[in-house]
């Protein structure tokens, strides 16, 4: 029921991993959830077929302008949660994911420029938040941190605060957890994750749980 894209015009911030985790770990808790694999890249897929079949995520794939309307809508209609892996870029299918979506998600590191493809991608919020004529919630989530760039951290969320942008509490760590991903189908939720990861990842889903929840609550 809760349609969640992640999304930047950015490349390479971390997306498809984040999108795999949460997916993994809303599976784990026993949700239904699938992943809109949004990006032709094709790199949720990849990790699906890794993960074999003891995992409950289902993926949508060869997803493109034309059709994701319709796969995000079926989706919708299925599963209690459905996530949105979208391409690094302010493409026309981003506009129509970000427009089906109750909560967008912008991952971001916090060197300075990535920080102007936070606003970029607020932005197409912004414009699609006009299009529609309703707010659409977006979090903005710091990642890929390097442990020693706390200070970094703390002046790239006053930034994007003064913008009046909300960034999760919760900040998602350069590990090493992270890029096993993509070789092994193992996310930090799975037994033998690492416990770091596995904490910063459901810090990640509760926040966002707790908007989705207060939303429905609002309407
Ligand atoms: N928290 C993290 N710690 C370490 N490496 C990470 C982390 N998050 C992502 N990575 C690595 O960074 C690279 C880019 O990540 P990912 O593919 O998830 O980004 P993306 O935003 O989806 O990229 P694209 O825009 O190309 O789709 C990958 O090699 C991934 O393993
Ligand atoms: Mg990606």
């Amino acid at each position: 029921m809760a349609v969640v894209s992640v999304c930047s015009t950015k490349g390479g911030v971390g997306k498809t991993t984040l999108v795999i985790c949460l997916a993994d770990a809303v599976a784990r808790q026993g949700g239904s959830v699938a992943i809109i694999d949004a990006d032709p890249n094709g790199h949720v897929a990849a990790w699906r077929e890794r993960a074999g079949p003891a995992c409950t995520v289902a993926v949508v794939s060869d997803v493109t302008e034309r059709t994701i309307l319709d796969r995000i809508a079926d989706a919708a209609a299925r599963y209690g949660v459905v996530l949105v892996d979208l391409e690094g870029a302010a493409s026309q299918a981003v506009t129509y994911a970000i427009a089906e979506s109750d909560l967008v998600l912008i991952p971001s590191k916090v060197s300075g420029m990535d920080l102007q493809e936070v606003f970029r991608t607020y932005e197409v919020v912004q414009r699609a938040e006009r299009m529609l004529r309703r707010p659409i919630p977006a979090r903005v989530v710091l990642t890929q941190m390097s442990p020693l760039q706390s200070r970094v951290a703390q002046h790239a969320r006053q930034e994007i605060q003064d913008a009046s942008i909300p960034v999760l509490r919760t900040e998602i760590i350069q590990r090493a957890a992270y890029q096993a991903i993509h070789f092994t189908g193992a996310t930090p939720a799975g037994p033998d994750g690492d416990p770091k990861a596995r904490s910063e990842v459901k810090g990640v889903l509760d926040e966002i749980l707790a908007t989705l929840a207060a939303q429905q609550e609002a309407a």
